[in-house]
């Protein structure tokens, strides 16, 4: 399922990053691509140790937790740290590739499924020329370009793109979710159900309807969840 969270970073929290990038350390981000992917990346990133990396990391680790949508969305068990990147300059682009299914947590080594891909944006679309993240979903690609501090949620099977940057610079923070439900149909469900009880309670307050119908998603969840 692609999903927009719209405002998931204030407008505050937005300069602050970009404040902080502004002067950051960094580097080819082709030190962390798979065979297949080095070939068509060319972009810069963080480095996951530096100071600038680490505020920003605990900054949208913070905000993902104020976000219902976002958590209704993903189920997520695990998130792997958050990272960083560029697209500016002469290093302005990746062609299509897939994200790797299993990765490491840079701390601890704990393995991370891949099941959601996450892109939040930083820097606001007029501020650059190209840049668009191109996802290949059926039955065409969809292309996207979001405010700064919007989301983009997509399924980590996709194959996908940032196209040049000809003006400007991309900042964006990009992670990856393993969810609790593995399979994108049933969170697609889950998530479907649980905004349309959230709708139904507020216009009409609970109701045994209600209860019996939460009761339900909960029990879905009981089946599909692995926790
Ligand atoms: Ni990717």
């Amino acid at each position: 399922m692609l999903l927009k969270v719209p405002d998931v970073l204030t407008a505050d929290e937005v300069r602050h990053a970009c404040g902080l990038l502004g002067n950051a350390p960094w580097n080819d981000g082709r030190v962390s691509a798979g065979s297949q992917a080095v070939l068509v990346k060319n972009n810069e990133q963080l480095p996951h140790a530096c100071d600038v990396a680490r505020e920003l990391r605990s900054m949208v680790m913070g905000a993902l937790d104020r976000q219902l949508t976002f958590f209704s969305a993903c189920l997520p068990k695990r998130v792997l740290a958050p990272q960083f990147n560029r697209y500016s300059g002469r290093s302005n682009h990746y062609g299509d590739h897939v994200d790797g299914a299993v990765r490491y947590q840079p701390d601890s080594g704990q393995k991370v499924r891949a099941d959601l891909s996450c892109t939040l944006f930083l820097t606001d679309p007029w501020a650059y020329e190209g840049g668009e993240l191109v996802i290949h979903d059926t039955p065409e690609a969809q292309r996207f370009k979001l405010p700064a501090g919007h989301l983009l949620m997509y399924p980590a099977n996709r194959v996908h793109q940032v196209t040049p940057v000809t003006r400007g610079e991309r900042l964006a923070c990009f992670f990856w979710v393993e969810s609790m439900v593995r399979s994108d149909a049933q969170r697609q469900l889950l998530f479907y159900m649980d905004m349309a009880l959230l709708r139904l309670r507020s216009a009409q307050g609970e109701s045994a309807e209600s209860v019996a119908l939460t009761g339900t998603y909960h029990n879905l969840l009981r089946m599909w969840a692995d926790t």
